[in-house]
């Protein structure tokens, strides 16, 4: 195993040994090819510089008590990334070419894959974009796909702490019937200045609004929203957010645990009902937040009054990190093992 401070690791590019690559060319996908450069050479012309047709994917991989490394639900993100291909009329990575890339190169990198205990773990970064040249706005003939990984260290260093988030009413994300349900480079080009203007004013990102009425919640940063009532767990439902499979995982936990879940429009208004907030994705799994303040209107709608992460929320992270790891029996079949 590398000699790395995993504990300290941030949520950042570290350098690994090798990444895969394939090129689609003459309407086919070619043999999986292993390099050792973090460098691509890419035309000029390519459709990924230049029209914006990239997609990407994140999922990670987790070493167990058993020393046995896991990875979570890679279907979903197999699945996930061709509906960005078709969203933005790319060449379809099949399932099983994704599947045998992202085992290859966690097999390839397996040093760097953190220990059990440390919080860390292999982030895993498959990309696929228009790698060959056009000059007018069209699709390309050629595609690369690739997939590199990353040691990610734990989200949140020494437990998890509640974040402040700022509405955005200045920018959106994405359009509605645009392309904010794929994972594809525009819309993170999109959100970057209101998340780094939160970022500046001190919140940890930006919780954005529908973009027809503003009036409902979208997306809070690269990761979904949800709200806690009592026994209850609901999480928008909008044509322009990321499904994300954390919080499809949550549902299913939540539900397990007999609580009632929900996707359906949340207003703004409704945000001083909930009990508890938070934001889901894979960085962080849940971030709970303390205060979503509404810059139009000034009102904080608090939660977390104690500085301690809500209950129920905790209860879920517990459950779903536990199953990641393998402390908890894969009782909903997500787990794969990389042997
Ligand atoms: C915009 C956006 N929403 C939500 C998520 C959460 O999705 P997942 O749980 O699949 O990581 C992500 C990615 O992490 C994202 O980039």
């Amino acid at each position: 195993m590398e000699n790395i401070e995993w504990s300290t690791l941030s949520f950042g590019y570290k350098k690994t040994d090798f990444n895969v690559r394939t090129y689609y060319r003459n309407g086919a996908w070619g043999n999986l090819e292993v390099s050792d450069s973090e460098y691509l050479q890419v035309h000029m012309a390519s459709t990924g510089l230049h029209y914006g047709q990239e997609a990407f994917e994140g999922l990670k991989a987790y070493r167990g008590k058993d020393g046995k490394i896991r990875l979570f639900r890679w279907e979903e993100n197999a699945k996930r990334m061709i509906n960005s291909a078709r969203g933005i009329l790319m060449a379809e990575v099949p399932v099983e070419l994704f599947k045998e890339a992202i085992f290859k190169v966690v097999k390839l990198n397996e040093k760097f894959v953190p220990p059990y205990g440390s919080g860390a773990s292999l982030y895993i970064r498959p990309l696929l974009f228009g790698s060959g040249p056009e000059v007018g706005v069209n699709p390309s003939k050629e595609y690369t796909f690739m997939v590199f990984v990353t040691p990610v260290g734990p989200y949140f260093k020494g437990g998890v702490k509640p974040v402040n988030m700022l509405i955005c009413r200045k920018y959106d994300r994405a359009a509605p019937h645009g392309t904010g349900t794929y994972k594809v480079g525009g819309n993170y080009a999109a959100s970057l200045r209101a998340i780094v203007e939160a970022r500046e004013e001190g919140y940890a990102n930006s919780l954005f609004l529908d973009a027809r009425e503003k009036k409902y919640i979208d997306e809070c940063g690269p990761a979904n929203f949800f709200g806690i009532k009592g026994n209850h767990y609901v999480t928008p439902k909008s044509d322009s957010i990321l499904p994300s499979i954390t919080n499809k995982s949550i549902i299913t936990i939540a539900e397990s645990m007999g609580m009632t879940t929900e996707r359906r429009k949340i207003a703004v208004d409704e945000l001083s009902e909930f009990d508890e907030t938070g934001a889901c994705g894979t960085a962080a799994v849940i971030s709970p937040i303390g205060k979503i303040i509404d810059p139009e209107t000034n009102k904080i709608y608090e939660y977390c009054r104690n500085g301690e992460p809500g209950p129920v929320q905790m209860k879920l992270y517990r459950k779903l990190v536990d199953i990641q790891t393998g402390d908890a029996p894969d009782e909903f079949g997500w787990i794969s093992i990389v042997e």
